[in-house]
């Protein structure tokens, strides 16, 4: 259709949700509800999108520039081809009327007029699908109707605006809200799904003649169709195939039921497009994740955010991977907490690690099982297979990090960085105390305590020297069978001994050692 525009109505309360939050803010499938409507509309039209925006505004215009950023840099989608949003405010909610009045100047300024006709979408109706919408323009255009209305016939229409027809030719005659409605109109099951096609020359000065004269005292955006009707105008009405696509969620339990339809959508697409789940119905995926193919995922897999899974990957049971990238032939493994990181191809980890944001696993290196990261870059072929902390940290190509191996980041004031360079083997249990640099090739002994910077290919060793008293045990094994308990002190907590001052090491102690 030439000049097309759009208006999205975003900027109620939605008091039935009992929330601190916007309703079109509420996520479904993990992406604000209001973004299935605002992308829906760009698909839609040439002319621009108008984004009525009030209750809690500007976080809505936040959230919805962000994601336009967000998508651009990670499509490459030039945004000039994109049309532009305009965001509309209404100061005070009196209604869906009053709402979409508020677009009547943004349409003026930037296209000096009214748009042909104009797609007005509620905020609040995610399962809408492209291919209804064009099937509503189409009838529009082809009935050469002034106001298009998309309805649905439903079991339970309780809460919607009703459709009422004329007795005899069905035309349609005006909706009633649920709150209005006489007991015979709430009996009918056809319901206002909240989608419209209008013509431009009739939108804004039918709006202007509204009335708040309802229980709500609000302008309701609905009236236009008795108005179209009144004056003789066509008005046209499409059912909805699918009913499920016209669900408006002004509850916590309408929002469940999209939730589920929604994420029921995303695993047929991701199945389709070649990824196994084991298990569809335990597997959660959220809207913006994107799956390479023959990747498998077990059951109770949870992919959140902008995630993005190569081809071939394996992620099993309970692992959550939230805004983080995986390369190809990745391999998760169970119970996994996986947020904002970078995982290359042919990269293990798991089962039980833990990467926090700004962790990078290079191409065929390992993770293992309760090993911690967080800012930290572990090089390509390099292994911390077994319960580490490994913090603002810069791990080379080819390092082995023994188990229980920590880098003591955080001196309680600030965040300092351990450097390892290539090669480099540290052995179990090794402190590295931030800032350190590890030179290439070195050796860590295991157990030491690293408090100064270790040059390349030397050994380092950073523990207390080792002690053995011979027959030691015995003996205190003897006092305790003897019935004499070991209260001297030194048995029963033996102190590691202390190089003996100076003095004492005289003439008999140089001839025992001369012996
Ligand atoms: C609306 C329709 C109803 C229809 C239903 C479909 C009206 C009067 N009623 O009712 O016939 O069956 O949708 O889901 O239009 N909004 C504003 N400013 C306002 C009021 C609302 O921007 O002053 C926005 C809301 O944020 C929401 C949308 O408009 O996205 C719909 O508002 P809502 O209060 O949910 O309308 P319903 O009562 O569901
Ligand atoms: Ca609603």
């Amino acid at each position: 259709m030439k000049g097309l525009g759009a208006i999205v109505m975003a900027a109620g309360l939605g008091k039935r949700m009992r929330s601190k939050l916007a309703k079109v803010l509420h996520p479904v499938a993990g992406r604000p509800m209001v973004l299935y409507a605002v992308e829906l509309a760009e698909r839609l039209t040439g002319e621009g999108v108008a984004v009525v925006v009030g209750y809690q505004g500007e976080q809505v215009q936040a959230v919805i520039e962000s994601h336009r950023a967000a998508m651009t840099r990670r499509t490459g989608y030039d945004k000039g081809q994109a049309p532009p949003i305009m965001f509309v405010q209404q100061e005070q909610q009196l209604g869906t009327g009053h709402a979409v009045m508020q677009a009547r100047a943004a349409f003026a300024r930037a296209h000096g007029g009214p748009a042909d006709a104009y797609v007005i979408l509620n905020g609040d109706t995610p399962l809408l699908t492209d291919a209804t919408v064009q099937d509503l323009l189409r009838l529009h255009e082809d009935e050469h109707a002034t106001v298009t209305m998309l309805t649905a016939i439903l079991k339970d229409p309780t809460g919607y605006g009703r459709v009422v027809r004329h007795k005899e030719d069905e035309r349609v005659l005006r909706i009633v809200e649920d709150r209005d409605a006489t007991p015979a109109e709430l009996r009918l099951r056809e319901i206002n799904a909240g989608t419209y096609v209008v013509n431009g020359s009739f939108l804004f000065e039918a709006l202007d003649k509204l009335e708040p004269q309802n229980v709500q005292k609000e302008y309701y955006l609905t009236d236009i169709v008795g108005l179209a009707v009144e004056r003789g105008l066509k008005v046209a009405a499409m059912v909805a195939r699918d009913a499920e696509e016209c669900l408006g969620i002004n509850s916590r339990q309408q929002l469940a039921v999209a939730e589920q339809v929604v994420r029921r959508q995303i695993r047929t697409r991701w199945m389709q497009a070649g990824v196994t789940l084991h298990d569809p119905d335990t597997t959660w995926i959220d809207a913006e994740v994107d799956i390479g193919r023959d990747t498998v995922l077990y059951p109770h897999v949870t992919l959140e955010g902008r995630t993005t899974v190569g081809e071939d990957c394996v992620i099993r049971s309970h692992t959550r991977i939230t805004d983080s990238v995986l390369g190809h032939r990745v391999m998760v493994q169970d119970c996994c907490v996986i947020r904002e990181a970078r995982l290359e191809e042919n990269t293990t980890v798991g089962p039980f690690a833990h990467l926090r944001p700004g962790s990078v696993v290079r191409r065929a290196a390992k993770v293992g099982n309760f090993v911690e990261m967080k800012k930290a870059d572990l090089g390509e072929e390099s292994k911390a297979n077994h319960l580490s902390y490994l913090g603002d940290a810069r791990i080379g190509k080819g390092v082995n990090i023994g188990s229980g191996t920590i880098t003591c980041n955080y001196d309680g004031f600030r965040k300092h960085e351990t450097v390892i360079e290539d090669e480099v083997f540290v052995g179990s249990d090794a402190q590295l105390i931030a800032p350190v640099t590890v030179g290439r090739g070195a050796v860590v002994a295991a157990g030491s305590t690293l408090t100064q910077d270790v040059p390349p290919d030397a050994l380092a060793i950073g523990r207390a020297p080792q002690v053995n008293r011979p027959g030691w045990a015995a003996r205190r094994r003897a006092l305790q069978a003897a019935g004499t308990s070991p209260d001297n002190g030194r048995m029963a907590n033996p102190v590691a001994p202390r190089p003996k001052p100076l003095a004492a090491r005289g003439a008999k102690a140089k001839k025992r050692r001369k012996k």
